[in-house]
């Protein structure tokens, strides 16, 4: 006997809302399709499409454009959104943001600069910029990767369940936000949580860069491997590399660095969290250190 519904008794609204909803609940929350799509060539396609469709018609009746006929066709023709402006190619748009982070005097200003940059591909899909979180003067600062879905609502790094997580870290060791800045290497969310592609990271890269120096902490906690390899210069993997003290040089000192699991790891694998216990202690006795002059 076959059970399968008859189409005929398919809503197709209801249809329509229970993909959603099964959508929704296997995490797609962003509508992406396999493959990159220029949208920015589709509607320079369209623009060029609707002007050859007007500039025949100011042809045919073989007047000079600024005759009154084609005046009329060209006050006929509808009038053409402002094309989005495309960001500029990763070279310059790298060379922009170094330019444009250099000149930021503290982090109220660099915050602004990162708002009304354009450079990057990655604000055209992300809801806010997620500059940074906690305590500015803290001697702790922890960098992670790029904000997620949560921190893309809220505007504040780390505020999800891995954030969750980082808090109750911290907490481990006697630290809350008020005692930690918090930011990451990219501060606009890639669409679907994916990895920020290389030209993504290096257009921010100045960008986090001077937020490390403006901030002048004593220690700094790379959260994940992507954040230990874009500004430790680390190769290894962060199994390997984690829990070693390194330096990292501000630009105006030299601080101590130290890369650990990224939270969402942990989640994914809970026995990592006694290496990030080892990790945290280790934290905890750098801090108890007089800060050194670099
Ligand atoms: N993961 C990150 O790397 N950063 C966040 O802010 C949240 C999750």
């Amino acid at each position: 006997m076959d059970l399968s519904p008859d189409p005929r008794d398919v809503d197709p609204r209801a249809a329509l809302a229970d993909l959603m909803a099964f959508y929704a609940e296997a995490g797609v929350d962003a509508g992406i399709g396999d493959a990159p799509v220029d949208r920015f060539a589709e509607s320079a396609a369209e623009r060029s499409t609707a002007r050859t469709a007007i500039r025949p018609a100011a042809a045919s009746s073989s007047a000079e454009p600024g005759a009154p006929s084609a005046r009329r066709e060209a006050a006929r023709a509808p009038a053409l959104p402002p094309l989005a402006a495309a960001p500029p190619p990763p070279d310059r748009a790298a060379a922009d943001a170094r330019e444009a982070a250099a000149s930021a005097p503290d982090l109220d200003a660099l915050r602004g600069l990162l708002e009304r940059f354009d450079g990057c591909p990655l604000k055209l899909t992300a809801t806010r910029l997620v500059f940074a979180d906690g305590n500015p003067q803290a001697r702790l600062m922890l960098v992670g990767e790029a904000p997620g879905r949560d921190e893309d609502i809220e505007g504040k790094p780390f505020v999800g369940r891995s954030g969750k997580l980082l808090d109750r870290m911290l907490a481990a060791i006697g630290i809350d936000r008020t005692q930690a800045y918090i930011a990451n290497v990219v501060p606009w969310r890639p669409p679907g949580n994916r990895t920020p592609t290389p030209q993504e990271t290096a257009i921010c890269l100045p960008f986090i860069r001077r937020q490390i120096e403006l901030a002048n902490p004593d220690v700094l906690v790379c959260l994940g491997g992507p954040s230990a390899q874009t500004l430790l210069g680390i190769k290894d993997g962060i199994t390997k590399a984690r829990g070693r003290w390194m330096e990292y040089d501000t630009g105006t000192r030299r601080i101590q660095a130290l890369a650990t699991f990224h939270p969402a790891y942990l989640l994914r694998t809970p026995l990592g969290k006694r290496m990030v216990w080892r990790d945290l202690l280790a934290i905890e006795r750098k801090l108890a250190e007089p800060p050194s002059a670099g």
